[in-house]
């Protein structure tokens, strides 16, 4: 089953509540929760504060991306504020610390994911296929929304899909950045079931239609 998660990035954070309902009437599955911390993308977006205000006001699924330095740091503040995915990236800490935030995240009942840069290979993803519950593809490089989609990026959804079927069925494969209707069709062909949007949904007047054109695309 294809999943549409819309990122809130592209929302008008002043009115975030009623804009994650709005996604939420129109069918969206996850929250996309992006944090950026100027450090290990030129970017900074929302933290621990918005995300408790934001359990607050939803009982969607929230999907936290965390694209910071050495995640450890804060994987249990995340959780304890409320999301029910915690992604890291595995370019963000030794492999050590990336183990370690992945052990915390699941330790406190949270599911637990990995992301990878544009420029990181497939293999990459290897040391903790069999612990996480998603594997995150960048399809731009983190740090911004609205950018294009970086096809080059289609081969290594493909491999990873194969690593999953057969060493870890139930994880996800989600894809991150410049999905719209016309990229959809690429991402869930080489594999993905997670898809997050941010600008193709936030950005249209109509989200229903938004999320139902990426789903069915
Ligand atoms: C980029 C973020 C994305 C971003 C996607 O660093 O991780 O989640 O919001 O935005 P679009 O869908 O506009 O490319
Ligand atoms: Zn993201």
């Amino acid at each position: 089953m294809i999943k549409v998660a819309p990122s809130i990035l592209s929302a008008d954070f002043a009115r975030l509540g009623s804009e994650v309902e709005d996604i939420r009437l129109g069918g969206a599955d996850y929250v996309h929760f992006d944090v950026m911390d100027g450090r290990f993308v030129p970017n900074l977006s929302i933290g621990i504060p918005v995300l408790k205000s934001l359990r607050k006001a939803t009982e969607m699924f929230i999907d936290a991306h965390l694209m910071i330095l050495e995640p450890v740091r804060y994987t249990e503040a995340f959780c304890k504020a409320g999301a029910d995915l915690v992604n890291v990236h595995v370019e963000a800490d030794s492999s050590e610390r990336i183990l370690a935030a992945i052990d915390t995240v699941k330790k406190l009942g949270k599911k637990a994911g990995v992301t990878l840069k544009p420029g990181t290979p497939a293999e990459a993803v290897l040391p903790y296929l069999d612990l996480v519950d998603l594997v995150l593809v960048m399809t731009v490089e983190p740090g911004f929304g609205g950018q294009s989609f970086m096809h080059a990026m289609l081969p290594k959804i493909e491999t990873i899909r194969g690593w999953i079927d057969r060493m870890n069925p139930d994880c996800e494969l989600e894809v991150d950045g410049g999905i719209d209707g016309s990229t959809a069709p690429l991402v869930k062909k080489a594999g993905a079931n997670v898809l997050v949007a941010g600008s193709a949904v936030f950005k249209r007047p109509d989200r229903a239609k938004a999320i139902s054109e990426i789903r069915n695309a």
